[in-house]
């Protein structure tokens, strides 16, 4: 077995985990969600999720990483026995399963900082998508992304990915921050930012079935949550760290990203009167590039922010790759670079679907949606229900020392932390997945039979 690495530094362990949590779910999803469920109503149900559910669950999975210093699958063995192991299995399935069609996304945005430099959709937005969203191109320029990934995990935990996520981060908050202050500026942005910012309670109250379990699968999602990442990306943490505050900090500049992502994005919609609501999952590809095509210095804003988004999905997919890397690292004696290739070429074999399939005219593709949607509805919340059951009932008074190790919270705050656990995540994940069942498999459109 190969000696295991930490972070240099707590800070590299922060942004590393910023970096993993900001990503698609961000600056794609979180809006083109916002959007599909009616505004605002979403984001406050969104922002409920993230505090009540999120945090509570986020903590869960790094008392697991940091009590064990093991990858995800030896580290729920080390705790609860052998059985427990099919919790992190469930982690690194989960994670894979997303990472298949998050890369062919990744390839997409890698396209579309070309095609901003060249213009290359400036006459056409939609045929240009229908071109580089499926087939061939879509393939090579999934391959493209997941090469970059695949290499920085390849270099280690403190030279790849600690080094990259410090360049890449902090130029993700920077370059938002910029296109914001730009955003705002134009014709779009009161209007943008109402739709964005003020909550139509009628269509939450109406649509709370499918509200809530995307608010709470998008809060699983963005903070990086079911996936085994924060296990294994606390499994390099010290006992001096504090992991309230850390997974505190980690929230909080998620959140921000996310809603910084709305602020900018809205006002560029609204400007250009293209409608939110109706662009769906193509809103960023779409209809950010009908806008950059007809804005002034398009070429420029578009590079930047698909560069924007590039970082962002790369310091993800990074994460996710490293709980692959770091579970075979922890059980063979195979490289580290051989490793990292291995699971790049299992992704890449996994995502074709999404990658080839040409779905419907807009060039979406019908597999990936169905990848999509069964992640969200099932995968997600069902692998963060047996952390949260296993951390909660199983680990108990374990947990709470673990989590108070480093830290200045009381006996009382690690105790209503535990009790959050045990019973607000819980219910709150049941909930989404009776859910999330209803919409996949009994809904009249059921979104499990949609492709077949
Ligand atoms: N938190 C990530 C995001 O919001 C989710 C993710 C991480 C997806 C790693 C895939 C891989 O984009």
């Amino acid at each position: 077995m190969v000696e295991r690495e930490t972070w240099a530094t707590r800070v590299g362990f922060l942004v590393a985990a910023i970096g993993s949590a900001v990503g698609l779910g961000n600056l794609w999803q979180f809006p083109f969600k916002t959007a599909a469920n009616g505004g605002a109503a979403f984001v406050v149900f969104y922002l409920i999720a993230v505090t009540l559910i999120g945090f509570p669950a986020l903590l869960a999975e790094f008392v697991v990483g940091r009590r064990t210093h093991r990858n995800v699958v030896g580290a729920f063995e080390d705790l609860g026995g052998p059985a427990w192991r099919v919790v992190g299995a469930m982690g690194m399935v989960t994670g894979f399963w997303i990472l298949s069609y998050y890369d062919v996304v990744g390839g997409w945005v890698l396209r579309y900082i070309l095609g901003s430099a060249t213009g290359a959709y400036f006459d056409d937005p939609g045929a240009y998508l229908s071109a580089v969203a499926s087939g061939p191109e879509a393939i090579v320029a999934q391959a493209a992304f997941l090469a970059i990934a695949v290499g920085i995990v390849a270099m280690g935990i403190e030279d790849g990915i600690e080094k990259a996520t410090k360049v890449m981060v902090p130029s993700i908050v920077v370059l938002m921050l910029a296109l914001a202050a730009w955003a705002l500026t134009l014709g779009g942005a009161a209007d943008g930012l109402a739709y964005f910012l003020s909550p139509d309670v009628g269509s939450l109250v109406e649509n709370a079935g499918t509200v809530i379990p995307d608010a709470v699968g998008q809060a699983f999602f963005t903070l990086s949550l079911g996936m085994g990442i924060m296990v294994t990306y606390a499994s390099y943490v010290g006992e001096d760290d504090s992991l309230p505050v850390d997974g505190g900090v980690i929230v909080v500049s998620n959140t921000l990203i996310g809603v910084l992502a709305g602020v900018v994005v809205f006002p560029i919609l609204f400007a250009e009167g293209i409608d939110p609501a109706t662009s769906g999952p193509t809103a960023l590809f779409e209809a950010m590039a009908a806008a950059f095509a007809a804005l002034p210095a398009g070429r420029l804003l578009g590079v930047v922010f698909f560069g924007v988004v590039a970082l962002a999905a790369l310091s993800s997919a990074i994460s996710l790759l490293e709980v692959a890397v770091s579970y075979a690292t922890d059980n063979t004696d195979a490289s580290r670079p051989t490793l990292a290739v291995g699971a790049g070429v299992v992704l890449f074999v996994l995502g074709l679907p999404s990658a080839l399939d040409t779905g419907d005219p807009g060039g979406f593709s019908a597999w990936f949606v169905w990848f999509d949607a069964l992640a969200y509805n099932l995968l997600l919340p069902l692998s963060v229900l047996l952390v949260v059951v296993f951390v909660g009932w199983v680990l108990g008074r374990d947990a709470v020392a673990e989590l108070r190790a480093g830290s200045t919270a009381s006996e009382g705050v690690a105790a209503a932390w535990l009790w959050t656990v045990r019973l607000v995540v819980l219910l709150g994940i049941v909930a989404t997945l009776a859910l999330g069942f209803e919409s996949l498999f009994l809904a009249e459109d059921a979104t499990f039979f949609a492709p077949f």
